[in-house]
C-alpha cells in the first residue's frame, strides 16, 4: 500500500485533496496544480466554491490568473465530501479558533473529520495543517481514522505538517518556505515527505506529530512574546520621552543576538493572538502554567487602550473632547499591505472610539467596504484621501501603515496625527506617537 502511494506521489499521478480553501488551503491548491497534480478542493462555503469554479480569487494577494490556470488543469472545488474517495491525499486546512472562554475550538477539524471518515479508504494519506496543540493529530484524528477499520501506518498514513504562510510577503512563496513534517511512525513519515517534497523546496522531518504541532506553536509564541516585550518597552519609552522606533532601529544595527520586533496598536490576524493559547490550554492538563504566554497576552491586549488613551490626550491638548470629534482611522486590516481583517486591533479601536462618542470613519484601499463582522457593525466605506478630506478630521489615527498611503499628503493636511506604527520619524508638530 505504502509503495503504491509513494509511486503515485512521486510520478504525480496522485490526486490531491485540499480541505478548507482559505488563506492556507488555496495557495496549496495552486502549488500542487502548478507542478502537475490533479487537485480537488473541499469547502463548506458555497460562495468560495462557485468563485473558484469560475476561476476567480477571493484573496487579494492571490491573482485570478493562477486560479484560472488551475481550473484549466482540472482543479475542481466541491462541497461533496463523498468525493474524498477519489483523492489519494487529504490535506486539512480548516480554522482552529478559540471559543468564548479562549479555549481551543476544534469543532472545524472534528466536523471535517466526521464528514470525511465514511469516505476514507486504504491507500490514502491525511495531513493536518491547521495550527493546534500537541496531541491533536494522535488523540483526535488517529482514533477517528482507526474507527473506520483502517490501520494507520499500514494501509493509511497520517502526518502533521504546519503551514507557514506569510500573506502579502513577496519574498517567500509556498514553494520556498521550508515545511515541517511530523509523523508517529516511519511509514507515515516516508509518505508525508513524498507528499510535500514534490512541491516544497525543503521539507524538514520531525520525529512525531506532537513535535511538529509544538514547533508551529513555538514559532508563533516566540512572536507573541517578543511583540509583547517591545510593546511594553514602547510604554516605558513613551513615559521617558524616548522614541521606541529610534531605539529599535539603533539596536537592530547589532549584527548578532538581537532580532527587531515592532510595537503596534495590538495583535491581529488569525495566528499570533490565538495560537499561543492552544498551548496554554494543553499545558494545564500537565499541571503547568504558561506564564510568558499569559503575560504577553496581557500586555498585547492592553495596547488598543494605550493608543486610545494617547488619542484622548492629544485631542485634549487641542481643547477637544473625543465625544463629537471626527476621527479617521487609517488601515483596518490587521497588518500592512493585506486585506485580512481577522482580529484586527483597528476594529476594536474604532468600536471603542465610537462608544466614546467619536464620529469614526476609515480609509483602507485593501478593504473598500467595512465587511460583516459578528461583534462589530459599521456601515462604512473606505474614505478617499484628499487635502480637504484629511483636513476635515479632528484626528487621523495611523492604525495599520499600508505602503499605499500618501504620508506626505496626510502630514501636510491633518490637524492632528496619532501614529501607532512609528511611520513618522523624529518629533513633528501635530504628530503624537502612540
Ligand atoms: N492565515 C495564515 O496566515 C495562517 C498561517 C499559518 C497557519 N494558519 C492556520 O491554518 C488554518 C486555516 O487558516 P486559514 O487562514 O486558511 O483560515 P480561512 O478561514 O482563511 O480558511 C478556512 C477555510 O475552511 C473552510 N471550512 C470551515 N469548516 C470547514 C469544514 N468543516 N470542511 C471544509 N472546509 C471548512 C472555510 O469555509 C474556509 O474557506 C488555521 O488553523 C490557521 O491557524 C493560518
Amino acid at each position: 500500500m505504502k509503495y503504491k502511494l509513494l509511486a503515485k506521489l512521486n510520478d504525480k499521478s496522485a490526486v490531491i485533496g485540499v480541505v478548507g480553501l482559505g488563506y492556507v488551503g488555496l495557495p496549496l491548491v495552486l502549488r500542487y496544480s502548478a507542478v502537475g497534480y490533479k487537485v480537488v478542493g473541499f469547502d463548506v462555503d458555497q460562495s468560495k466554491i462557485s468563485s473558484l469554479s469560475k476561476g476567480e480569487s477571493y484573496i487579494e494577494h492571490i491573482n485570478a490568473d493562477s486560479v484560472r490556470s488551475a481550473v484549466e488543469k482540472g482543479f475542481e472545488a466541491t462541497s461533496d465530501f463523498t468525493r474524498a474517495k477519489e483523492v489519494d491525499a487529504l490535506i486539512l486546512c480548516v480554522p482552529t479558533p478559540l471559543n468564548k472562554y479562549r479555549e481551543p475550538d476544534l469543532s472545524f477539524v472534528l466536523n471535517t473529520m466526521d464528514a470525511l471518515a465514511p469516505n476514507l479508504r486504504a491507500g490514502q494519506i491525511m495531513s493536518l495543517e491547521s495550527t493546534t496543540y500537541p496531541g491533536t493529530t494522535g488523540e483526535e484524528l488517529l482514533p477517528r481514522i482507526q474507527s473506520t477499520g483502517l490501520i494507520v501506518g499500514e494501509d493509511f498514513f497520517l502526518v502533521y505538517s504546519p503551514e507557514r504562510e506569510d500573506p502579502g510577503n513577496p519574498d517567500f512563496t509556498t514553494q520556498t518556505i521550508p515545511k515541517i513534517c511530523g509523523a508517529d511512525n516511519l511509514s507515515c513519515q516516508d509518505v508525508g515527505m513524498a507528499l510535500y517534497e514534490q512541491v516544497i523546496d525543503e521539507v524538514v522531518p520531525v520525529s512525531s506529530t506532537r513535535a511538529a504541532e509544538m514547533t508551529k506553536l513555538l514559532e508563533n509564541i516566540h512572536r507573541a512574546v517578543n511583540i509583547g516585550l517591545v510593546n511594553e518597552m514602547k510604554i516605558v519609552a513613551d513615559k521617558m520621552d524616548v522614541d521606541i522606533h529610534e531605539v529599535i532601529r539603533a539596536a537592530a544595527t547589532k549584527p548578532f543576538g538581537f532580532v527587531p520586533y515592532y510595537p503596534g496598536p495590538g495583535l491581529g490576524g488569525h495566528c499570533i493572538p490565538i495560537d499561543p493559547f492552544y498551548l496554554t490550554w494543553k499545558a494545564r492538563e500537565f499541571g503547568l502554567h504558561t506564564r510568558f504566554i499569559e503575560l504577553a497576552g496581557e500586555v498585547n491586549s492592553a495596547m488598543p487602550d494605550f493608543v486610545i488613551s494617547k488619542l484622548v490626550w492629544a485631542l485634549n491638548e487641542q481643547e477637544k473632547a473625543v465625544n463629537g470629534s471626527k476621527v479617521l482611522v487609517l488601515g483596518i486590516a490587521y497588518k500592512k499591505n493585506v486585506d485580512d481583517m481577522r482580529e484586527s486591533p483597528s476594529v476594536f479601536i474604532m468600536d471603542k472610539l465610537r462608544s466614546l462618542g467619536a464620529d469614526v470613519s476609515y480609509s483602507d484601499s485593501h478593504v473598500p467596504e467595512f465587511p460583516e463582522i459578528r461583534q462589530y457593525q459599521f456601515e462604512l466605506k473606505s474614505v478617499v484621501l484628499t487635502d480637504e478630506v484629511i483636513a476635515s478630521y479632528d484626528c487621523v489615527l495611523i492604525a495599520t501603515d499600508h505602503d499605499d498611503f500618501n504620508y506626505e499628503l496626510i502630514e501636510k493636511n491633518a490637524q492632528l496625527i496619532v501614529d501607532s506604527r512609528g511611520r513618522y520619524l523624529g518629533k513633528r508638530t501635530n504628530i503624537v506617537k502612540a
